[in-house]
């Protein structure tokens, strides 16, 4: 046998202005709430902090009613975990879906057994809402319907604003509203009792300017109670009425150990989210973002989005013809720091996503990533 080493090198990770699809750069009093001192995750001090983490997370979904709380697992879980509560075998459901993430929600739900309807429409466009309308009219038992809110893949915005109209006028009054807000939360509006969300979750690292990790998720009270009403049980982790008792009941019932450290980061960047305000930081990453697609536009590069549904806090642009978009993504990285995304999955056309999130979402650091391309694709 060939002799294991003795030690390993110590970690040397280079500096990165982290401006791809996620994660974000972590804001320094994030990082700062990560050197604290560890408290047990069943000491008195830290129960009272996931009390108040909870008040946090009620404001940061916007919804008081309900549960807002927060899967110690990455966004994917947070999809998982939404599927795992709200499906049961034979379950009819559907997925409206144009890219990466939305297909993805439609392949977990083919795993946890759900009697699939799937609505596609090209990369870079939305599924228009009457066809969402006549599927739920020839559907109108459907018990879920599932769609990505910020599709990180594409840069595409879904209008989830006016699907619960759509769905009450189909009359698909069994329906709940599943929607991925990975990338929309801290971003921009999310409204999930106007927009009658039912299950919302999203990520610690994207637009919260957290390390990735964690998925605050939030139900509304006709999800709970269909989760309530279950015949199958759901699986011990992503049991929501274990959580519950866990972050709330005193004396606290033991579930598992939460990533301590992860949760003081959480804390921190809600509680720098809701004291700069909201609709500040919504305000302040439309501004990145319009202003960025502005300037790239001024140079003649194009977007795979429809403009009409451009998300602010990822742009995808269009490579253009002739140019190694791999070859100009690392070059971007080595020569100046800077991470930019490429395409996803095998049949991403190619493009690179540019992400101004947390605390990346101001015109600096979009004039950082902008003198990057210049520099290395002179006009
Ligand atoms: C829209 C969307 N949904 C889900 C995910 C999955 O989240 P995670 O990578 O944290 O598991 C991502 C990650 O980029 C995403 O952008």
């Amino acid at each position: 046998m060939a002799d294991l080493a003795t030690t390993i090198p110590s970690i040397q990770p280079g500096d990165r202005l982290l401006c791809g699809p996620g994660p974000s750069n972590v804001h320094p009093k994030v990082l700062e709430a990560m050197q604290l001192p560890i408290n047990g995750h069943l000491d008195p001090d830290f129960w009272a902090l996931l009390l108040d983490l909870i008040e946090g997370l009620k404001a940061l979904w916007q919804r008081s009613d309900g549960l807002s709380l927060c899967f110690s697992a990455s966004g994917t879980s947070g999809m998982e975990a939404g599927l795992a509560n709200l499906i049961e075998p034979g379950d009819p459901m559907l997925v409206i879906h144009s890219g990466f993430f939305g297909a993805r929600i439609a392949e977990m739900a083919r795993r946890a057994g759900a009697d699939l309807v799937e609505l596609t429409a090209p990369l870079g466009q939305i599924v228009p809402l009457d066809q969402v309308a006549d599927a739920l009219v020839k559907h109108p038992d459907t018990k879920l319907v599932g769609v990505v809110h910020a599709e990180t893949s594409t840069g595409v915005r879904y209008p989830v604003d006016q699907l619960h109209d759509v769905i009450r006028t189909a009359g698909a009054d069994d329906a709940l509203l599943l929607v991925d807000c990975v990338t929309s939360l801290g971003g921009e509006e999310i409204s999930p009792v106007a927009w009658g969300i039912d299950f919302g979750y999203s990520c610690s690292q994207k637009s919260l300017g957290c390390p990735p990790g964690l998925s605050p998720f939030s139900v509304s009270p006709r999800a709970l109670d269909r989760i309530q009403g279950r015949k199958a049980p759901v699986s011990f982790s992503f049991d929501i009425d274990l959580l519950e008792k866990y972050w709330v009941e005193r004396p606290i019932t033991y579930h598992h150990t939460m990533p301590i450290l992860q949760y003081y980061a959480l804390y921190e960047g809600i509680r720098l989210s809701l004291e700069e305000g909201l609709q500040i930081r919504w305000a302040r990453h439309e501004d990145a973002g319009r202003y960025f697609q502005q300037q790239m536009r001024d140079r003649g590069y194009t977007f795979l989005s429809d403009p009409d549904h451009q998300l602010w806090e990822l742009s995808a642009i269009d490579v253009p013809e002739g140019i190694d978009g791999k070859d100009i993504q690392t070059q971007i990285l080595r020569g100046f720091g800077i991470e930019v995304g490429g395409g996803l999955g095998p049949t991403a056309p190619p493009i690179w996503r540019v992400g101004l999130m947390g605390v990346n979402a101001n015109r600096e650091t979009a004039d950082r990533v902008i003198a990057a391309f210049d520099a290395v694709l002179p006009r």
